[in-house]
């Protein structure tokens, strides 16, 4: 490598709101911006990596209410929780602050200040629905009535989900707030907005010049934003609103959107306390400093008009980059806790390894804004394929003869590969800095392939059986096999923190550098193995799935979450089920209603000891008519989460004698190819038990 100078890089992930739990789709960001940022680290760079928690807003306001404790006081048990979570993921951060802080208090007025000071800042009565039992006003997904388009019922206050109109919540007919139940009043309060439309020039010319966005983002946003004046931003909520009060504006605090990414700066300065160094060193107009934001891409335009509008106005530095990404799908669909396939980064930990998502989700990550889909039989082959077939096996089946003897003395002729490996270095170095990690994982695996190709044809498991004579030749290809191994380990590092860790206790020590993949080692000692990382199990993964469908303490708050459906999802599920799985024969409605099929609500489910598949369940009808049967979904389901669910059974089904006892109907549940699982049916809300499906 050309010694240049070191670069100083300020890295940041989205700050996550703290008003729910880390899940795989949180960490497709937070994993995309630890392997950059080891590996910036890895090449010699200085890199902070930064993060905070989001805090304020009414969602946390209304959460902090329903569970009758102070909103700092779940701040701070979320904060923990998250901590917990991103160090199980071994993503490491050089700070993580919380947008509650002192510190971003102070920069949010100086701010405030500078826009102020240049006259981006006026106040206007907005119209707001008012839930006056709650005592507050109601953000659009508060509010729930009906359409004043087509007359559907329930639909949300800023869209219908049925018709597609979007209004003001005002527009509903029949409103009620969702959080007392009653009917809201528009009422009228004082809002300050800021004028970015005075920043129009600026914006065009950073969003297409800078080179901080990718061409189709900025043409995107001249599409969908530039294109016409940019309407005021509404900064300003009125009390009562968790969040920090405007200085000068008694009783206006400011929207969440406004403080959350000045606690990028806060957080920075919060480093520089422990650190050294100054705001200015990283965020000043004149420092080299590099800054590169990893967003998801549901928060694109506050990242790259408004964020970019306030530094601009308060003289800060611009980003050097924007980086977008897409979001995470599981096995082709949005991640739902309906589905049970809404995974939380603590029950992925309690059953699997974290190195194997975060390989996993490098090999899908190649720098777009493609959505990337989480297909839980291809992250099993996968993993079980590269990382266990052929990464660790490399080390598991070669450094056992090293053991006494140590790797050979002198390099040993290999033919070439390790020399090869060492000239893809720059190939996969490039792939990393533009986050296109999926190419960095095949050249990587390409390399991988060729010296267990080398091990295949060596066979030191034949040498070693060959007796005294064949040791030198033994210790040669062992040699050779253990220093591809390693050099595999240096490459993968920012992947793989923990695998190159232990590479590095096994031969060499420490891996702190890229320069390590470019010349072998000779004459170290081997420590003795163990083993790296266990094959997937498919119980581990159905383990996973289990866990997702028990109802989570969050579910309530995040329920609007995996719920809707837009128009582009409509065609674009897998025909897998479909097609291994025709349909049967046409039926008359007559066959069709000799089967009584009832909503029931499960009352009792207990675990049959003796059987494999089979949970006990009993089940009502309504009033006291019950029927107690069997069904095949352990595994799927633990018991206790079932209790009090609605399902749909088979009510007039013959009775049937099974060795544990009579089963007196049937739960209906979906099953095929495409997924592995068994998933229950629920009615929408407000169905009751012993009604018929017809
Ligand atoms: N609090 C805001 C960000 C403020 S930044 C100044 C926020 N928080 S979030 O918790 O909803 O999301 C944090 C990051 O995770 C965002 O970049 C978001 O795009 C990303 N993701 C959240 N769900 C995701 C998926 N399902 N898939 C991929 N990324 C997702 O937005
Ligand atoms: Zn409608």
């Amino acid at each position: 490598m050309p010694s240049s100078p070191q670069r100083r890089i300020l890295v940041t992930s989205a700050l996550p709101y703290a008003n729910g739990h880390i899940h795989l789709g949180h960490l497709v960001e937070y994993i995309q911006t630890d392997v950059y940022v080891r590996f910036q680290r890895l090449r010699g760079q200085q890199a902070i990596y930064l993060c905070a928690d989001d805090t304020h807003g009414t969602a946390i306001m209304i959460r902090a209410r329903a569970e009758g404790r102070s909103e700092r006081d779940l701040v701070a048990g979320m904060r923990e929780a998250h901590l917990a979570d991103f160090a199980g993921f071994q993503i490491a951060f050089d700070h993580y602050g919380s947008t509650d802080s002192p510190a971003n208090r102070r920069l949010c007025a100086e701010i405030w200040q500078a826009l102020r000071g240049r006259g981006l800042v006026v106040a206007r009565q907005v119209q707001q629905l008012f839930d006056a039992a709650a005592g507050t006003f109601l953000a659009d997904r508060f509010v729930k009535g009906t359409c004043p388009r087509c007359a559907a019922a329930d639909q949300y206050g800023d869209n219908c989900e049925q018709c597609g109109a979007t209004y003001a919540p005002a527009d509903l007919v029949d409103p009620v707030s969702t959080l007392s139940g009653t009917r809201p009043e528009p009422r009228s309060a004082e809002h300050l907005f800021v004028t970015i439309e005075a920043l129009h020039g600026f914006l065009d010319r950073w969003t297409r010049e800078s080179g901080a966005l990718d061409p189709r983002i900025a043409n995107y946003l001249a599409g969908h934003f530039l294109g016409e004046p940019l309407r005021d931003w509404d900064v300003s909520r009125p009390a009562p609103y968790f969040g920090f009060e405007i200085p000068d504006a008694p009783g206006h605090f400011w929207y969440v959107w406004f403080d959350a990414p000045i606690g990028y700066l806060a957080a920075t300065e919060e480093w520089c306390a422990a650190h050294g160094g100054t705001l200015a060193d990283w965020w000043g107009r004149d420092s080299a400093a590099e800054i590169h934001h990893f967003i998801g891409k549901d928060i694109t335009y506050f990242h790259t008009l408004f964020w970019p509008a306030m530094l601009e106005a308060a003289g800060l530095a611009l980003p050097t980059k924007v980086r977008i990404h897409g979001f995470l799908t599981v096995n082709g669909q949005k991640m739902s806790k309906t589905r049970g396939t809404f995974l939380s980064a603590r029950a992925y930990l309690d059953h699997l390894d974290p190195g194997m998502l975060r390989y996993y989700y490098a090999a899908k990550l190649s720098g777009g804004i493609d959505d990337i889909d989480l297909n839980l039989e291809e992250f099993t082959s996968k993993v079980n394929s590269d990382l266990v077939g052929k990464v660790v096996n490399l080390a598991s089946r070669t450094a056992r003869w090293l053991e006494r003897s140590g790797l050979a003395a002198r390099y040993p002729d290999d033919g070439g590969l390790f020399a090869m490996a060492a000239a893809d270095g720059s190939a996969i170095a490039e792939a990393y800095e533009a986050c296109d990690f999926a190419r960095a994982m095949r050249t990587i695996m390409l390399a991988a392939d060729r010296a267990n190709a080398y091990v295949d044809a060596e066979q030191p498991w034949k040498l070693a059986k060959a007796g005294p004579e064949a040791a030198g030749r033994l210790q040669d290809v062992a040699s050779v096999a253990l220093n591809l191994f390693r050099q595999i380990a240096v490459y993968l590092a920012p992947v793989l923190p923990r695998l190159s860790e232990q590479a590095g206790t096994l031969v060499g020590g420490p891996i702190r550098s890229w320069e390590e993949s470019q010349r072998p080692l000779a004459g170290l000692p081997v420590a003795g193995f163990t083993p790296l990382m266990q094959r997937v199990e498919p119980g581990q993964v159905e383990a996973l799935l289990a866990a997702a469908r028990e109802p989570a303490a969050e579910a309530k708050t995040t329920q609007h979450g995996g719920t809707t459906m837009d128009a582009n999802t409509v065609g674009t599920d897998p025909a897998a089920a479909i097609e291994a799985e025709p349909l049967a024969a046409q039926c008359t409605i007559d066959d069709f209603t000799k089967v009584d099929l009832r909503v029931a609500r499960i009352v009792a489910a207990e675990e049959v000891p003796e059987a494999k598949k089979l949970l006990k369940l009993t089940v009502s009808l309504g009033g006291d008519v019950t029927r107690t049967l069997f069904a095949g979904i352990k595994g799927f389901h633990a018991p206790e989460s079932l209790v009090g669910r609605l399902v749909v059974v088979v009510a007039n089904l013959a009775p049937r004698q099974m060795k544990f006892g009579t089963s007196e109907g049937m739960v209906v549940a979906a099953s095929g190819a495409g997924a592995a699982g068994v998933y229950l049916l629920s009615p929408d809300a407000g169905a009751l038990p012993g009604m018929r499906l017809r």
